[in-house]
């Protein structure tokens, strides 16, 4: 069935944003080629990049092109050249206001270890089960968006930040990770601080209450600190894990140490506007243009919008095996590759996965290319 071209806004940031972007993008044209599908891409600037070229880290184009767009493919922002200026005026302000104007209060990271990636996962071999859970982070509020103060009070350097959740802002969040447990092994961990911050408190009691529309969802309340343990201990237990904004951050960065890398992982930010699908790491500039980084967090973050947001399940999972089978016959990029692996490029990897994907759409007949 024909479907309708989609628009993609496509922001390669800076560092390795624009070369792992590139390697997303290659398989968004492998989904489209034989396939009649179109997307329309328009790539804008964003993060340190922007800085320099507009004088903005978020200019206005590139958000009226956010707001228009289908979906915004994002890679990473920041780098030691913009590390000088002001908090409000970094890199890193224009991803918060991106967030902030499109109203992405929830993101989703799915954590998965792929087998053939054992061996560079932080856990022990011994620990051999699956590793396969969701963080979904509240993203749009907490102390990210609260007051932020610097100041010198009688000759005292003092700051402040503040942390601030409604019921409704925890209540929204909350739901979307009941529902996506729903749709998974039906088990939520909600993550707080409830024995220290009133935050917690209210969080642990809107969490608590929504569970009564959700009887099939088992839901566990788990301290942030033991959260942290148990992650590392047994990773296994957990299936969807929903927290704020601070903590989902710092627990997303531990959970991609259990998978080996930290860019390995997709995600996808939603909410009212336009959905966001964004790399979980950092700019990377001392692996900027060596075409060594792994470009799997962002392949993902393509599949994750297939399905996600256009609802292409086929295509997705075609993305995902592909990447899969690439991985099993030992290529890696220098960034995540050991002895005795088959080393390779950033762009040669998304160049083998993007073959593998015709053969996975192939094999699926979806556009009848034939077997
Ligand atoms: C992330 C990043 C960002 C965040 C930074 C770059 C502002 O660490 O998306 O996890 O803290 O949200
Ligand atoms: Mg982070």
């Amino acid at each position: 069935m024909a479907r309708s071209a989609r628009t993609i806004a496509v922001l390669p940031g800076d560092g390795i944003g624009p070369e792992v972007i590139r390697a997303a993008v290659s398989l968004l044209e492998g989904v489209a080629e034989g396939s009649g599908e179109h997307f329309s891409l328009a790539e804008l600037p964003f993060g340190g990049r922007a800085i320099d070229r507009c004088g903005a880290a978020l200019p206005d184009e590139t958000l009226a092109a956010c707001r228009a767009a289908d979906a915004v493919l994002l890679g990473a922002v920041g780098g030691p050249l913009w590390d000088p200026l002001p908090l409000a005026q970094r890199p890193e302000s224009g991803l918060l206001a991106l967030r902030k104007e499109l109203d992405l209060y929830i993101n989703v990271r799915p954590t998965r270890l792929w087998e053939s990636l054992r061996d560079i996962s932080a856990l022990k071999a011994s620990c051999a089960e699956k590793i396969d859970f969701e963080i979904v982070r509240e993203l749009a509020g907490g102390i990210y968006f609260g007051e932020h103060r610097l100041e010198t009070k009688n000759g005292t350097e003092q700051a402040m930040d503040v942390e601030q959740y409604t019921a409704s802002e925890v209540e929204r969040v909350a739901r979307f990770a009941f529902q996506r447990a729903q749709g998974r092994r039906k088990h939520l961990t909600s993550v707080d601080k409830a024995n220290v911050l009133a935050t917690s408190v209210l969080w642990r009691r809107c969490v608590a209450e929504l569970a009564g529309e959700f009887p099939g969802v088992a839901v566990l309340h788990m301290d942030v600190d033991n959260a942290a343990m148990q992650l590392v201990l047994a990773p296994q237990q957990f299936d969807v894990l929903v927290t704020s904004n601070l903590f989902g951050d710092i627990l997303n960065d531990g959970a991609a140490g259990l998978v080996g890398s930290i860019g390995m992982i997709p995600s996808m930010s939603c909410g009212t506007g336009t959905p966001v699908f964004e790399l979980i790491h950092g700019s990377a500039p001392g692996l900027a243009g060596k075409d060594s980084a792994c470009p799997v967090g962002a392949i993902l973050c393509v599949s994750m919008m297939l399905r996600e947001a256009f609802g292409y399940r086929e295509e997705a999972l075609g993305i995902e095996s592909a990447v899969g089978r690439v991985l099993a016959r030992g290529y890696r990029t220098p960034d995540i590759a050991r002895a005795g692996d088959s080393v390779v490029g950033c762009s040669r990897f998304a160049g083998l996965v993007r073959q593998e994907l015709r053969e996975s759409l192939k094999q699926m007949e979806c556009y009848g290319w034939g077997v």
